[in-house]
């Protein structure tokens, strides 16, 4: 398949706009730009268009989508009910990268919702990606533009690494400025329960749901059978080729640890560097949480341009975008964690 170049840095961009949204409207499938990582959108209410995304990104297809919309009267239609926690919360974190998970309507087709009796809706904060789906007229289901096991796309690059030939176009924009998905809570359960750390805090969240409940699934491995609430938490996930592992501990136990392994690559912090003899990476400043989730997937990416075979990461802080950082990189290990 051609896969069509399309490009908009901003809203000023309408004819490449415009041709996004003919596409959607007419079934096919666009990658386009979001403040999180850049997502494969199309129609959420064509069930054959939704397979379709399945099939390019080689995703299982029990792992439901995120419905995009451009503004809260598109929820009219799409969810059958928003509890009133969940409609404060919308209201402080939309536009902006917070996933909703509410009881959907007959609207939304099986393959978009993965089977379940929910489905996920998010307001994105990208001028590009609300233009886009303004144009189009629809709801936009848009799982992140990569192949499935893989980091998530947060440049226009990393796209066309991995879908180039496999989907209708592409729409080239700016880096990601958050880099790592949105944050995922369900309120179709009491209290709601916080699936996949994101964009938003934990810290942010208790603001507006005081009894937040942080999911199993966000800091360890499920057990094996179990049954996860968000299916997207049980695949191995954001993983390089390499053989990675997380490493818990201060710096000096840390480079310590990484200077009697020796691998082929250190991923860790500023702070680190001077003490590794190895070859080393940085994330930025040690707790510049914003700053590793921008970085994140470049550097896991580069893992594998580079053909490095053995890496060890250093674990952030949990605290703020260290969740959702943490969370990440505790799969890219595949679940492989040492606490020294
Ligand atoms: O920032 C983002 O959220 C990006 C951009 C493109 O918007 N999208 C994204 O989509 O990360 P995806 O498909 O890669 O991740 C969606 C996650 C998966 O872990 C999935 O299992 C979960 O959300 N999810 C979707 N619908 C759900 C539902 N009804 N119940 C529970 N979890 C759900
Ligand atoms: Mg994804």
């Amino acid at each position: 398949m051609e896969t069509v170049l399309l490009h908009a840095m901003n809203t000023s961009s309408v004819d490449d706009i415009q041709k996004a949204a003919e596409i959607l409207k007419n079934g096919g499938l666009v990658a386009l730009p979001t403040e999180t990582v850049y997502g494969l959108a199309a129609n959420a209410l064509d069930e054959v268009a939704v397979k379709n995304i399945f099939i390019a990104k080689g995703r299982p297809s029990d792992n439901p989508l995120i419905v995009h919309i451009a503004e809260f009267s598109d929820l009219d239609g799409i969810v059958s009910e928003v509890t009133p926690v969940a409609e404060k919360c919308m209201k402080a974190f939309w536009p902006g990268p917070f996933t909703a998970v509410l009881p959907k309507t007959k609207k939304i087709p099986t393959a978009t919702s993965g089977g379940l009796d929910t489905v996920a809706v998010r307001m994105p904060k990208n001028e590009v990606a609300r233009a886009i789906i303004k144009k189009a007229g629809l709801p936009l289901a848009a799982p992140s533009a990569n192949r499935s096991g893989s980091p998530s796309p947060s440049t226009a690059g990393h796209v066309i690494d991995d879908l180039m030939g496999k989907i209708d176009a592409i729409v080239v924009s700016k880096n990601c400025e958050v880099g790592v998905e949105s944050t995922v809570v369900s309120f179709a359960v009491n209290p709601p329960r916080l699936l996949r750390p994101g964009g938003v805090t934990a810290e942010q969240l208790r603001q507006y749901i005081p009894d937040l409940v942080i999911d199993a699934a966000v800091l360890a491995q499920p057990e094996k059978g179990a049954k996860v609430a968000s299916p997207g938490m049980k695949y191995k996930h954001y993983a390089p080729s390499a053989e990675v592992t997380m490493v818990v501990g201060d710096e000096k136990a840390f480079s310590k640890y990484c200077n009697d392994q020796n691998p082929s690559l250190v991923v860790g912090y500023d702070e680190d560097e001077k003490l590794i003899n190895s070859p080393f990476v940085s994330l930025g400043k040690a707790g510049d949480h914003k700053k590793a989730a921008e970085r994140l997937f470049d550097t896991l990416r580069d893992v594998d341009k580079k053909g490095y075979k053995t890496v060890i990461v250093h674990a952030p802080t949990t605290d703020g975008m260290g969740l959702a950082v943490y969370n990440r990189l505790i799969r890219a290990a595949g679940f492989k964690v040492v606490q020294l």
